[in-house]
């Protein structure tokens, strides 16, 4: 008989079956035919060909759909956050993490799992091992991850209920994603890292320039994100990046489908952007690094 062949992302979770629960009633679980995980009381969560767990109890319907991710893995792939990515390797590798195997990182709102693919393959050095895992709450975002980046573990799941074990993870990534910060302080390791990335009021300007004329326009500002942060955690850095990303028209109208922006703008004022002359935009990250406080 042909020998199965085993997808990386069935093996990886296998092999990292200790970080997860079942999210109904918190028992461990275990790996059937590689085609589930099962709990001690029967509870099943399947697995997908390409690998990913659905760890959702019931569909939810969230508007990063399949066309919003594809679009933002398009972006993803042309750069356009690459200056973002290089910078939140160069924060996690000068980081001194006293784990005692392998840096487990959990990105969380991972979204199509561009992110945290690139970022796992920037700090794999070869002298410390890394595990990646990503969750969202999008399954059409998360079939995306498991289609196109076999070397990360990816689940379908709720943020605010992760199906994680206490203290499993040494770094938490989120990356313009919600928060839920008793959650995280539940599943990160004593001293471990958060590092979260938050717009800056230039984020995608040319966008809400044109979408929003004078009196639509609200001008955004991150402080209260900022402050919330910093009353749950030690912040250890604040780094601000800001750069011009170059955008041709198909990957115009690719951003333009990947942003929640333009949600509730008008296929008029759409096409009147496509057919302006933007031919950059201007990008504004910060990334808050912060130390969960063990008291
Ligand atoms: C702006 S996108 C960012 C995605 C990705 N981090 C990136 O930067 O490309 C926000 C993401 O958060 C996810 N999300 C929102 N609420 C969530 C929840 N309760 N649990 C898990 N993911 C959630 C959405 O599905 C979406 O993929
Ligand atoms: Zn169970």
């Amino acid at each position: 008989m042909k020998d199965k062949i085993i997808p990386l992302g069935k093996m990886k979770i296998k092999n990292n079956i200790k970080v997860f629960k079942c999210p109904i009633c918190e028992s461990s679980m275990e790996i059937v035919e590689y085609n589930s995980l099962r709990c001690k009381k029967n509870h099943c969560f399947d697995l997908s060909k390409n690998g990913y767990i659905n760890f959702l109890l019931h569909n939810v319907k969230t508007e990063y759909n399949r066309s919003m991710l594809e679009s933002r893995n398009i972006i993803c792939k042309s750069g356009f956050f690459t200056p973002l990515i290089k910078k939140i390797s160069e924060i996690i590798t000068l980081q001194q993490i006293k784990s005692s195997n392998k840096i487990n990182i959990l990105d969380i709102g991972c979204g199509e799992g561009s992110h945290l693919s690139q970022i796992i393959e920037n700090i794999s050095n070869g002298s410390i091992s890394y595990e990646g895992i990503g969750i969202d709450i999008s399954k059409d975002g998360i079939h995306i991850a498991s289609r196109e980046y076999k070397e990360c573990i990816w689940c379908v799941g709720d943020l605010t209920k992760n199906p994680f074990k206490n203290q499993s993870f040494d770094i938490i990534l989120d990356v313009l994603s919600p928060s839920n910060y008793a959650e995280f302080n539940r599943i990160l390791k004593k001293n471990g890292l958060l590092i979260k990335v938050v717009p800056g009021s230039n984020y995608l300007r040319e966008l809400r320039d044109a979408f929003y004329n004078e009196t639509e326009k609200e001008t955004y500002s991150n402080e209260r994100v900022i402050n919330h942060f910093k009353k749950n955690y030690q912040l250890l850095s604040t780094h601000s990046l800001e750069y011009k990303a170059p955008i041709d028209k198909t990957n115009l109208e690719h951003l333009i489908s990947m942003t929640p922006l333009s949600w509730k703008v008008s296929q008029e004022r759409i096409q009147q952007v496509l057919h302006s002359d933007i031919q950059e935009i201007s990008v504004e990250f910060t990334i808050l690094l912060g130390q969960k406080s063990n008291d």
